[in-house]
């Protein structure tokens, strides 16, 4: 009893300091145990894809696409049997994860030095082209000892603090810039003691300090003998050149504890321009809804008062009472001389419909991943769980769209019922599937590591069909069983004459207007996101991230429907389609980030690495406006809804 009560509150404290603090710390399923090592017991080194990283020299990101650690060129050393792959996630998979055994021995607690991988190998002009282009660009090479990532040890420019972040370089460069292979491994692992006995150790932290000796010899029996670093190494790109791989291992006894040991990793570089960021949205966001409910109600309660007040006095008429009746003819104006109107269908009922459907099914996945995030499910040990759980949600929530697909169209007076099951969990999907199997062509003719196999291109789709497409279609019958949301107001046969400055009404402005908002509230987020995303940085402030999900949906509703209510009372009826993509120019506007973040911290050579950016930011930015001009519109439906069911219309 006890001990659970205590392990709630552990919990309870725990979730508090994500949801609170920047200094997040890791958590772990059960699922995810520990292994233990004895002395001499060889310690697994594997190794993953080579990975693009922003340059020291000039703050840059140059690449985009990764390359497999046995690429020909790279002329890394193989294992004897050759190298297997280890198994991985679907998420690692589509996450560009391509994990392999290496021929590294690592024995446990046993220091070595200078160690050779293999023979020496033999570059030749094109290879070493590739390879020197690979590391003017900043490549890094990525390893994983015990499911943990071999780091390099930074320095944080503000704080002076030292932190790790995965991978390290594949080389380097001289005073002269020219570019420097690293060919010697200096390999620092930190161990903690496990057990009663203390007979056994666990691996707590990796650290890589890559060398370039030229003159390394191959000794025979895995020794070699290393030269020195004033003699670095220098692939002749006009003829061979050999290099021997060598590397040195070196155990340290640690403190940290295994449960602890992902904490350097999540380093966050400057916690106070999240806090910044959050409290300037939050003051934000409490200040517009302070303005929409002060505006609205007021002006909404004034309105509702007059307009009923009217109608009573017009009753009156008939007893004669004259002095209102002109009061009432100058005064009814405004939004509810649209009543007639206001539940008019939208225009093109199926495609919004099938929109409003899948950005429900995006919003719920969205927040219960969040939820799961911040419970600290998704911890980085577990590679690629994050993008498993997404997809996973997404399939399964198949369901909620279907459902809010067909009630709205069935609310719209739809006809074409097949169509809207059909078109619901095909639609969308088919556009995402489309853009991505054409960036992953792209990829893949570049002789990339980052290509998504066919294989899993087949699973991703038999998913799609076998689970998301029924669990749709089934929402969809559901919702069809149900009757049609009644609305207050009765809609007239012939639609209400526009006035022709309402016709004109801001129609962009309006529409970027109410976009700005949300996207102001995550926009600092998004950028520490985004920089993630390019460079492989482990991304950990869910807490934050939550918050501005929050934020971002309030506010897209608040804008949406100060939107809807000005084009009401300017006796504009045509709400739906200016809801949807009003909020939905959030997304436009996060796509116009991308091009910033382009402008300001990327720079590609090629093609390949604008037509990806380009492609993987537009893909971003639709899925986020279809999510965004969801919330919108239902928001301001649930308003439209509220404000004509409270008046009396005769
Ligand atoms: C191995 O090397 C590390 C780092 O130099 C040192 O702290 C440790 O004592 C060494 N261990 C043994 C058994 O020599």
């Amino acid at each position: 009893m006890r001990k659970t009560a205590r392990r709630n509150s552990e919990m309870l404290k725990a979730i508090l300091l994500v949801a609170l603090s920047s200094y997040s710390t890791a958590f772990y399923l059960p699922g995810v145990a520990p292994s233990s090592y004895t002395v001499d017991q060889i310690v697994p080194l594997h190794v993953n894809a080579l990975t693009p990283a922003i340059a020291q020299r000039d703050d840059q990101l140059h690449g985009i696409v990764s390359f497999d650690y046995y690429h020909h060129a790279f002329r890394f050393c193989r294992p004897e049997a050759g190298p297997e792959w280890v198994r991985e996630s679907l998420g690692s998979i589509i996450f560009g994860d391509r994990i392999r055994t290496s021929p590294f021995e690592l024995h446990m607690a046993r220091n070595e030095t200078c160690k050779a991988l293999c023979d020496t190998q033999k570059f030749d002009a094109r290879s070493a082209k590739f390879v020197n282009r690979k590391i003017w660009q900043g490549y890094n090479i990525n390893w994983l000892v015990d499911g943990l990532p071999a780091a390099q040890l930074l320095q944080d420019p503000l704080t002076q603090e030292l932190f790790r972040i995965p991978g390290f370089p594949l080389g380097q460069f001289d005073k002269n810039g020219q570019t420097i292979l690293n060919n010697h491994w200096e390999i620092l692992i930190d161990i903690h003691k496990a057990g009663i006995t203390g007979k056994q150790y666990r691996v707590v932290g990796i650290l890589v300090q890559p060398e370039s000796y030229r003159d390394s010899k191959v000794l025979g029996d895995g020794k070699a003998q290393c030269g020195d670093s004033s003699q670095p190494l220098i692939l002749n790109e006009d003829g061979e050149t050999p290099v021997t791989w060598t590397y040195s291992v070196y155990w340290r006894l640690s403190d940290t504890a295994w449960a602890t040991r992902w904490d350097e990793y999540l380093h966050v570089h400057d916690p106070k321009i999240h806090w910044f960021s959050l409290i300037n949205s939050s003051i934000f966001v409490v200040l517009l809804v302070g303005m929409v409910s002060m505006v609205l109600l007021r002006a909404l309660r004034k309105d509702i008062e007059r307009y009923n007040r009217l109608d009573s006095y017009n009753l009156d008429d008939l007893t004669g009472t004259s002095a209102v009746v002109e009061d009432g003819v100058q005064e009814d104006s405004g939004w509810k001389l649209v009543h007639g109107d206001v539940f008019r269908s939208a225009r093109y009922p199926l495609l919004l419909s099938v929109l409003l459907g899948n950005g429900a099914q995006l919003f719920i996945m969205t927040g219960l991943t969040l939820v799961f995030a911040l419970l600290g499910f998704l911890s980085p040990s577990n590679r690629g769980f994050l993008a498993t759980v997404i997809l996973l949600l997404y399939t399964i929530f198949g369901f909620v769209g279907g459902y809010v697909s067909s009630r709205a169209y069935k609310t719209f007076g739809g006809e074409r019922w097949k169509l809207n099951i059909i078109l619901t969990p095909v639609l969308v999907p088919v556009i995402v599937f489309t853009i991505f199997f054409f960036l992953n062509l792209w990829v893949w003719g570049k002789g990339s590591s980052g290509a998504v196999p066919l294989t899993t291109m087949i699973a991703i789709v038999a998913i799609w069909f076998i689970i998301s497409v029924p669990l749709s279609a089934g929402g969809s019958w559901l919702a069809f069983k149900q009757p049609a949301f009644s609305t207050p107001t009765k809609v007239n046969q012939i639609p209400r004459q526009i006035p022709p400055c309402a016709r004109s009404l801001r129609l962009l402005p309006s529409l970027l207007m109410t976009g700005v908002l949300p996207f102001g509230a995550i926009f600092v987020e998004l950028y520490f996101i985004m920089s993630s995303l390019w460079t492989g940085k482990i991304y950990y402030m869910f807490g934050f991230l939550f918050i501005c999900y929050a934020l971002m949906i309030i506010t897209t509703a608040c804008t949406t429907v100060l939107l809807v209510y000005f084009l009401l009372c300017a006796e504009d009826y045509r709400w739906h389609w200016r809801a949807f993509l009003g909020a939905g120019m959030t997304g436009v506007y996060v796509f116009i980030m991308a091009l910033g973040f382009w402008m300001m911290r990327v720079s590609f050579g090629g093609l390949t690495g604008a037509v990806l950016y380009v492609g993987y930011s537009a893909l971003i930015g639709f899925l986020i406006f279809v999510l965004t001009g969801s919330i919108g519109y239902l928001a301001s439906y649930a308003f439209v809804q509220r404000i004509y069911g409270s008046i009396k219309v005769d």
